[in-house]
């Protein structure tokens, strides 16, 4: 007989299915379970939505399936599970014909991408990890943005998290690194992102909204207002005061002003933490539209009025008050800008980094006030602070503590938010800088004092003229020897030797940031390395492929070698939704046997 469409297999007969009970339909797609249960036939997807092992070997009672593995139960009509971190399990339509059973070999949804949006927020709702990671797999196969996905993701933590949080810095980190990822590394990153937005709202209480206050004040006294709640740590000011703000329009530049304003009020503020998550939420806006700002951007106040400023440390205070140095110094900038209006072409960066390494704080901040005199912008001073922060990790001695890896980053990504936040402020406003720079004089002396780091320093390699002829030349092999560096532990200075190999000889530095980025990818990484990797990868971008540019993703390399490798375990769970999404049969032959 023939068959209903071409689209439907045989199943057997009716009479054989209802002594049986199941039947298993194999070829060219997924085996289907096809089950008799009380006078109905039911078909499904053989695999278990959980991690794949056959369903044949399942239990049926009262319309229930149960699995033989980890028992997750299923309701046969619909496949939905009742224990959601097992997944719902795809059903196909079944049909009856003369005596013959018919299932159709295609597990289809009438509309894919709403379909996986939803499958998207129950898993970020529940925290579910493979029904993330699936939900993911799923929308980017239905041709859904990678933008969309990330404004899904990042609108859910911050309506579900009282505040912006790791996970959220991770997401947009990631998000930030797509457009250099191949495919497969770009369902990682956004699995990746998403899981730990999930696993920051798991538990938390969702987020109280606020409102702008009903009149506009001129744009000076809300800024005046930021600082003053943030002084005084009064987070419903202040988030109503920034709620004001982008209801009066303000421009992307002038909210970055404006909060950069009161977050520099406190000098180097959680470590640094709290400026890197201000300018990841702006980050963030740029992916997912700016029309979010409202939802999105106040969920940085609170952390930013909570923070604990530099000031209250004993170290910066101590034997050199580095505080007053920077309030000092703050008084004189607006002269200094002024001095330097009209200058052009500065091209210091190098060289004004070398002298921010120095080992005299009063000294690195005349070099500061030297190079605005002499017309540099404030995103230049940022740059240069960001290339010597990552000269302190590209050269982080292996005779310091573990630990002390921490102390390098955070000044690196502290100053490469500093750098992204004064180039978006931009130039427009001669007064602007004057407080915006207070965050490179804060971002110095977080440098100075992590100076002992250096002590003695690592030598970075393919330095003058280096040739490094004992490791292999072409870029497959050197990538090949660079993930088996990070597949043992303490491989940091050949990590960077590879580094320093790849880009001596004149091979692509996007294969080697794709190689970086998969190495971060495939681990369990904690937010460091992520944030490493893509501050790194952002201030490569600054310098292009120089010596300066080779420093920064050795500086990369040698902090992700230190941090590698890890369990594994989110890639083992990306790895079985991925197999599952495609069809693959796992555990087919090991439930079978
Ligand atoms: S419950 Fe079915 S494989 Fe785990």
């Amino acid at each position: 007989m023939d068959a209903p469409s071409k689209e439907f297999a045989l199943a057997g007969t009716l009479e054989e299915l209802k002594i049986k009970g199941q039947l298993v339909v194999h070829g060219g797609h997924r085996p289907i379970l096809v089950i008799y249960d009380r006078g109905r036939v039911f078909a499904l997807d053989n695999r278990c939505p959980h991690m794949g092992f056959p369903l044949e070997r399942g239990s049926v009672e009262d319309g229930i399936l149960t699995c033989h593995w980890h028992h997750a139960r299923f309701d046969l009509e619909s496949g939905c599970t009742f224990d959601l971190w097992a997944d719902d399990v795809p059903i196909c339509p079944v049909e009856v014909r003369n005596g013959d059973v018919w299932v159709k070999t295609t597990f289809t949804h009438a509309d894919p991408a709403a379909h996986w949006h939803q499958r998207l927020a129950n898993g970020l709702a529940h925290d579910l990890g493979l029904v993330i990671a699936k939900a993911v797999h799923g929308q980017l196969a239905a041709g859904v943005p990678q933008a969309e996905i990330v404004r899904e993701v990042a609108l859910f933590g911050a309506q579900n998290r009282d505040g912006w949080g790791v996970g959220l810095t991770i997401l947009t980190a990631l998000a930030n690194l797509l457009p250099v990822l191949p495919a497969e590394e770009a369902y990682l990153a956004l699995f990746h992102g998403a899981r730990r937005v999930a696993a920051d709202c798991d538990g938390e209480a969702p987020r109280r909204e606020r409102a702008p206050l009903g009149s506009r004040p001129d744009p000076a006294a809300l800024k005046r207002w930021l600082r003053r709640w943030t002084n005084v740590r009064h987070r419903e000011a202040a988030e109503r005061t920034l709620l004001t703000a982008i209801a009066a329009g303000f421009s992307p530049a002038e909210l970055a002003d404006a909060l950069f304003a009161a977050e520099t009020e406190r000098a180097f503020a959680d470590t640094g933490h709290s400026l890197d998550f201000i300018n990841k939420a702006f980050e963030c806006l740029d992916l997912v539209g700016w029309q979010h700002a409202a939802a999105l951007l106040p969920t940085v106040v609170g952390q930013m009025v909570a923070a604990r400023g530099a000031e209250e440390s004993t170290a910066w205070r101590q034997p050199v008050d580095l505080v007053a140095l920077c309030e000092e110094s703050t008084s004189e900038l607006a002269d200094l800008f002024a001095a330097g209006r009209g200058s052009r072409d500065w091209s210091g960066h190098a060289a004004l980094a070398q002298e921010l390494l120095g080992d005299d704080p009063a000294r690195i901040v005349d070099a500061l006030k030297e190079a605005i005199r002499a017309g540099t912008a404030p995103a230049d001073l940022g740059q240069s602070l960001a290339y010597a922060a990552a000269l302190r990790v590209a050269r982080f001695g292996n005779a310091n503590e573990h630990a002390d890896w921490e102390t390098a980053h955070h000044v690196f990504t502290y100053a490469n938010a500093v750098h992204q936040m004064l180039t978006r402020i931009g130039t427009a406003n001669i007064d602007t800088h004057v407080t915006a720079v207070r965050g490179v004089l804060h971002g110095a002396m977080a440098l100075y004092l992590a100076r002992y780091l250096n002590v003695p320093p690592a030598r970075i390699p393919g330095d003058g003229g280096e040739q490094l002829d004992d490791l292999p030349a072409d870029p497959e092999t050197i990538g090949a020897a660079l993930l088996d560096a990070f597949d043992r532990q303490r491989q940091v200075d050949l990590a960077a030797r590879l580094v320093a190999r790849h880009l001596t000889l004149g091979h692509s530095p996007q294969a080697l940031i794709a190689t970086l980025a998969h190495a971060v990818l495939r681990e369990d990484a904690g937010l460091h390395a992520y944030q490493m990797l893509e501050a790194g990868v952002r201030q490569f971008g600054a310098w292009g492929d120089t010596d300066e540019g080779r420093h920064i993703l050795i500086a990369v390399a040698r902090y992700l070698a230190a941090h590698s490798p890890t369990e594994r375990a989110s890639l083992q769970t990306a790895d079985i939704a991925r197999r599952l999404m495609r069809g693959g049969a796992l555990h087919q032959e090991a439930g079978s046997s």
